[in-house]
């Protein structure tokens, strides 16, 4: 198929599975006798205040791990979903549903048109020790689903190298290292990010953003 047309009908098609009812698009997952699904957020879920209280939680819970720290709340948690999650045109985000309980999210992100990857994003686990292992489980099938509804051949994702739990979850599945990037904090008016360092800098470095390929 012409990359072109390829292209806009894997946007076409993530638009119009976000477009879709919340709970139309889901995984059926088994993990150790345990069942559990994979349930696509849609555009409408964001009417879900409840939801996006949850999600706010999630972020906050887990603050240090992500680039940027400021004030969470359920409403810039809504502006995030609207902008960056559905009004990207190329991420979705499953969140993971155990009998009446959600307890994490897995995504995808950053379709990759030329070698046909796409970035694993947004790995959570919100709620503590349900299920040990699931986390895992979720993005192998989420991958699989990737593979089989997008012809995604391959995955990447970005993590840090002081994130010993997520090094060890991806090591686990078959992730490599293929880059790293030296960071520093910045401080911001709203608490702080983290940028790349620039060549001249010469303090220590305590944090690489660390970039996995899946070995095949
Ligand atoms: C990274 C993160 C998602 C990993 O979650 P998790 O709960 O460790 O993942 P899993 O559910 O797959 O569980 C794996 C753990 O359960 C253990 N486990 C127990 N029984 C298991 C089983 N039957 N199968 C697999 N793992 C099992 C594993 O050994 C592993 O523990 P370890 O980290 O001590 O080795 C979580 O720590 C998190 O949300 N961190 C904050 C957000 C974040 O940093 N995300 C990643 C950004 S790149």
């Amino acid at each position: 198929m012409e990359p072109l047309i390829f292209k806009k009908n894997i946007l076409n098609g993530f638009q119009e599975l976000k477009n879709g009812k919340f709970g139309e698009v889901r995984i059926s997952c088994l993990f150790n006798g345990q069942k559990y699904q994979l349930i696509l957020l849609t555009a409408e879920c964001f009417n879900d205040i409840k939801l996006m209280e949850l999600l706010s939680r999630w972020r906050k819970k887990h603050e240090f791990w992500f680039q940027a720290q400021f004030p969470i709340s359920a409403e810039r948690t809504i502006a995030w979903f609207k902008n960056k999650v559905i009004g990207a045109p190329d991420r979705l985000l499953f969140i993971i549903k155990v009998d009446d309980l959600y307890i994490g999210h897995v995504g995808l992100f950053r379709f990759n048109f030329e070698n046909l990857t796409c970035e694993i994003d947004n790995i959570v686990r919100g709620e503590d020790n349900v299920v040990p292992g699931i986390i895992g489980d979720s993005v192998a099938k989420m991958m699989e689903w990737g593979k089989n509804n997008f012809g995604i051949k391959n995955y990447t994702l970005q993590t840090t190298s002081d994130n010993d739990k997520a090094l060890r979850l991806y090591d686990k599945m078959g992730f490599v290292e293929i880059k790293r990037i030296p960071l520093l904090y910045q401080k911001t008016e709203e608490g702080g990010q983290w940028i790349e360092a620039p060549a001249e800098y010469n303090e220590p470095i305590k944090r690489y953003d660390v970039y996995m390929e899946l070995k095949k």
